[in-house]
């Protein structure tokens, strides 16, 4: 072993020892840069032995030279092999940490599903549209005169009694829940020109208690057609497609005479149902006549020239026995699984 007087081999041996076991101690390359600060940069023993050399003799100064020069190459190579294995380690973290895999099965996020009331609603109004009708909207919070004045409802009217209808607060204001679609009829025929063929939508509200059957809110579509020369036989043709459309080629429909106040004459109007569960049958659908001359003239329309029929039904009632619903609560509850068994379609 060679020595040097001033630096000794054995102990710039020592100093590298020192500094190697330092270097690999460093477990990240944040701890290896703070130790090479310590190991190499000014005040350390490394470059302690390099300003020695400075001050050596010239005799001596080879010799040590090499001594120091060797240490330095021997750390600086640790450092930059220690360097090397932890940034491998550290890419290796960060690959598995930032990894995607791409075998993975998708999370299955679960689609809303449109109510089936909705679906009903619009298969309702592409029927009519198909055939050249428009589609007419009024107002929820309807006035008293339009929802019953003008349909021709005698003040003393049993259904303006507080029973079914909801009356909106201060009632000096006249204002109501709509109880029906009907007045949509009387709004079509104020605004609209001669000939009229509309179909109307919408929710309706009855102070009935939410149970298997009723529901407070509910929806009814409305028709109505004004024109030159419209009957009965009309009507009956309009609606027999409807119901084929609705419940199949084998479906039809009856009328039988009732009463009210807007249509005359009135009837009540049932379809043949050939899907219905447990066997064909008729069921009740809805009401319809030919308006009354009295709601024609109160918007405006001679009932000498003119002549209309009108019909409505509960889209509720419709779903319930077309689409086997038994329960009223599952129509309003919400629940998408029940929204979800009738999928997009009806
Ligand atoms: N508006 C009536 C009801 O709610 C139904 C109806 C509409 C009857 C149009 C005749 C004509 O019961």
């Amino acid at each position: 072993m060679s020595n040097s007087e001033g630096i000794s081999q054995a102990e710039v041996s020592k100093s590298v020892e020192t500094a190697l076991a330092e270097i690999s101690k460093a477990s990240s390359i944040a701890e290896l840069k703070k130790a090479k600060g310590s190991i190499l940069g000014d005040g350390s023993a490394l470059a302690g032995f390099s300003s020695r050399l400075g001050k050596l003799a010239a005799d001596q100064k080879a010799e040590a030279g090499k001594i120091v020069g060797s240490a330095r190459a021997k750390v600086t190579e640790a450092f930059e092999s220690r360097e090397s294995e932890l940034s491998a380690v550290e890419e290796a973290k960060l690959l598995e940490k930032e990894a995607i895999d791409v075998t993975a099965l998708g999370r299955i996020a679960r689609t809303g599903a449109r109510h089936p009331l909705s679906l009903l609603q619009e298969k309702i109004s592409d029927v009519f549209v198909g055939m050249g009708w428009e589609i007419a909207e009024g107002p929820e919070v309807e006035s008293e005169w339009f929802n019953f004045d003008a349909l021709n409802f005698d003040a003393d009217h049993p259904a303006r009694a507080m029973q079914d209808t909801f009356f909106v607060e201060p009632t000096q204001q006249k204002l109501v829940l709509r109880t029906h679609t009907s007045p949509v009829q009387v709004r079509s025929m104020l605004d609209r020109e001669v000939p009229i063929y509309v179909l109307c939508p919408g929710r309706v509200f009855r102070t009935d208690e939410l149970d298997a059957t009723h529901t407070p809110v509910f929806h009814q579509v409305e028709g109505l057609a004004i024109d030159k020369g419209l009957s009965m036989a009309n009507l009956r043709g309009t609606l027999e497609h409807f119901a084929r459309i609705m419940f199949g080629e084998e479906a039809k429909i009856r009328l039988r005479p009732s009463f009210f106040p807007f249509t005359e004459p009135s009837a009540e109007l049932d379809v043949w149902h050939p899907g219905a569960k447990g066997g064909a049958r008729w069921v009740e659908w809805g009401g319809c006549g030919m308006v009354n001359p009295n709601v024609l003239r109160a918007s405006g329309i001679d009932p000498e020239v003119y002549s209309g029929f009108a019909f409505g039904m509960g889209i509720e009632r419709t779903l319930m026995f077309r689409n086997e619903v038994s329960d009223m609560h599952d129509m309003v509850e919400g629940d998408v699984r029940f929204s979800a068994q009738f999928g997009m379609v009806l």
